[in-house]
């Protein structure tokens, strides 16, 4: 078992408050992805809980033990960062054999040797063994700095953008790689990224930061589909989802509601409702267009099949129907309105 509790951690650095008051239980074999802009604190978790940095209040236990002050080799943490940090002079083999030669392991060279070609084929590096890691590309790099990490066990796996130096195909391949490895090794994972195509694909648990602060914690569905607040909602969804003045849109709703929220796959193109449109801009990416439009001066995005036709400054009826609908106060906090 390996489990990770953080409670009520707060760090600053002179007067930035990098983490505020954080309470968060990273569970045995959970995949757990932070997420939040530039500055949010995600970095600053990441070390605090690898003991790269100490907690000002508050206290961190690893698998139920008090850790706030335990030194970064007691916590048994392993750490990707965002840039591959791997030993130039050694071959990806010592690379990758380095975490098991430690003396406290005493790992025998068989079963070393076994672990480090297991990892290596994995990852599909086990052609690179040889080489010095200086000399492999970019996404080999990564993958052996993944590996370094992958071939110990644990507590806990901390990853910060791991794969953000990354092309797209390499990307999205790795991201599947690594969640299938984490699976089947039922790794306990810290991972923050900046992107929510691989927080939503990957994490059994989303953590959104806001400027230090823990905004929320859930299940990528229901960060996606229940946001607590306009900047979770804002977090994730690709095109973002549409947040428009209430009286937009011509319903009833309660005095206190202000900000209607709308995912575009929501909006839909329809000549027999009653809302006017007019067409600013088409995006036709294959399997599906974004078309945004404009209702009384906002800009609306819908996602529409791309089999339907529609031209630029073409004036189009839409329909949104009432249960896609978030509801926000003036805060910008989300309203629960019984439909
Ligand atoms: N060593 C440091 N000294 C001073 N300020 C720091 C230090 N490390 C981080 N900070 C500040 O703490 C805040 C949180 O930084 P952190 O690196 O955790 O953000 P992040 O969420 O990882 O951002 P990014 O997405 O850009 O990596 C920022 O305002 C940053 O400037
Ligand atoms: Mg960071």
């Amino acid at each position: 078992m390996s489990e990770v509790k953080l409670k009520n951690i707060t760090k600053k650095f002179d007067q930035t408050l990098a983490v505020s008051d954080l309470s968060l239980t990273i569970k045995h074999g959970e995949f757990v992805v932070l997420l939040g802009p530039t500055g949010a604190g995600k970095t600053t978790t990441l070390r605090l809980i690898a003991g790269l940095e100490s907690a000002d209040q508050g206290k961190i236990f690893i698998n139920g033990q008090d850790s706030t002050k335990s030194q970064p080799a007691q916590r048994d943490v392993a750490f990707v960062f965002q840039q591959y940090s791997l030993y130039p002079n050694y071959s990806v083999y010592d690379n990758l054999a380095f975490p098991l030669r430690s003396p406290y392991r005493k790992m025998n060279k068989q079963d070393i040797d076994k672990k480090v070609r297991d990892i290596a084929t994995t990852l599909h590096i086990e052609d690179k063994l040889k080489n010095k890691s200086t000399h492999l590309s970019g996404g080999e790099m990564q993958r052996v700095a993944i590996g370094r990490a992958l071939v110990r066990e644990p507590n806990i796996f901390l990853m910060d953008e791991p794969l953000s130096s990354l092309d797209a195909k390499l990307r999205e391949e790795l991201r599947l790689e690594l969640k299938n490895i984490q699976v089947n090794l039922q790794a306990t994972l810290l991972y923050v990224t900046h992107d929510h195509v691989e927080a939503t694909t990957m994490a059994d648990h989303i953590g959104i930061l806001k400027e230090g602060e823990l905004i929320q914690f859930d299940t990528p569905d229901t960060i996606y589909n229940q946001p607590n607040s306009i900047y979770v909602a804002d977090r994730l969804g690709s095109p973002k989802i549409n947040i428009m003045p209430s009286h937009l849109l011509n319903i009833d709703i309660p005095e206190n509601v202000k900000y209607i929220g709308v995912r575009p796959e929501n909006v839909t193109i329809d000549e027999t409702a009653q809302m006017q449109a007019h067409i600013e801009t088409i995006q036709n990416l294959g399997v599906e267009k974004i078309i945004s439009m404009s209702i009384n001066g906002e800009i609306i995005r819908a996602i529409v099949r791309p089999d339907e036709f529609h031209k630029i400054h073409d004036t189009v009826k839409v329909h949104i129907t009432r249960k896609n609908m978030l509801f926000f106060d003036k805060n910008f906090q989300r309203i629960q309105i019984k439909q």
